[in-house]
């Protein structure tokens, strides 16, 4: 697909994202950061002088590649646990992936619909997990670190009606553990029921990535994550933190 047709459904790729909060486009053209930054801020509300797209250390673009002297485990060849981005600094909208280089024999990525979760759930759990607080903490190796906390039941920022589910796994790796804290309950099982819960398949999307594929999420409403990379360390894409 040329990368016009791509940016010409714009408007449909936005009805598609907040109505299912992900979306998946594949076999487009490959293009270069500045087409595919103003393909990206065309899915943002925001006015100047507030950013369309988050900007760290690295610029806009954060090019995920596999890297053997990784200091932190997104750059590893690791199961990358569930998660959202943008939690130790500042939460993105959407998150846009453009992969240029997959076999998909590994790396794939994890897609966890929190909305459907709080949907089936009964009245008595969604009570009992909107009295918790989670604090997760970890050092700054990347380009993100320190500490925050969150209620784990919240409501999207964008569509106050549907609730989210703020919960991710702790990571207990090598490379730059995050650890947790759990206020509001005395449930020693909360924590597993919770990881039950979004590790469940029912609420999960696996992307197997090819070079072209586009996807973008809805990050306040899913949390993703990776498989390990297996044989596809080959795998790089660019990504993009949309507010
Ligand atoms: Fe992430």
């Amino acid at each position: 697909m040329k990368f016009e047709e791509l940016t010409a459904s714009v408007p449909s790729l936005r009805d598609e994202l907040a109505t299912k909060g992900l979306v998946t486009v594949r076999g487009v053209e490959t293009v270069d950061d500045g087409q595919l930054l103003a393909f990206a801020e065309s899915f943002s509300d925001a006015e100047p002088p507030d950013p369309k797209v988050l900007a760290w250390d690295f610029g806009t673009i954060m090019r995920m590649k596999y890297d053997p002297d990784a200091a932190n485990y997104l750059f590893s060849n690791e199961r990358v646990p569930l998660h959202w981005d943008g939690a130790f600094h500042r939460e993105a909208r959407y998150l846009l992936f453009f992969c240029d280089s997959s076999t998909g024999d590994g790396g794939d990525t994890v897609f966890v619909d929190t909305t459907a979760i709080l949907r089936d759930a009964s009245p008595e759990e969604v009570s009992r997990w909107e009295g918790v607080t989670l604090t997760y903490t970890t050092e700054k190796k990347a380009h993100y670190g320190g500490t925050f906390s969150t209620r784990v039941v919240r409501s999207h920022p964008f569509y106050p009606d549907r609730k989210i589910l703020r919960f991710a796994e702790v990571v207990e790796t090598k490379l730059n553990p995050v650890q947790l804290d759990i206020d509001g309950t005395d449930d020693p099982g909360f924590y597993a029921e919770l990881e039950g819960r979004v590790l469940d398949p029912k609420y999960r999307a696996l992307h197997s990535w090819l070079p072209g594929d586009v996807v973008i999420v809805d990050n306040h409403a899913f949390l993703h994550g990776r498989t390990p990379l297996g044989k596809n360390t080959g795998r790089s894409f660019r990504r993009i933190q949309i507010l």
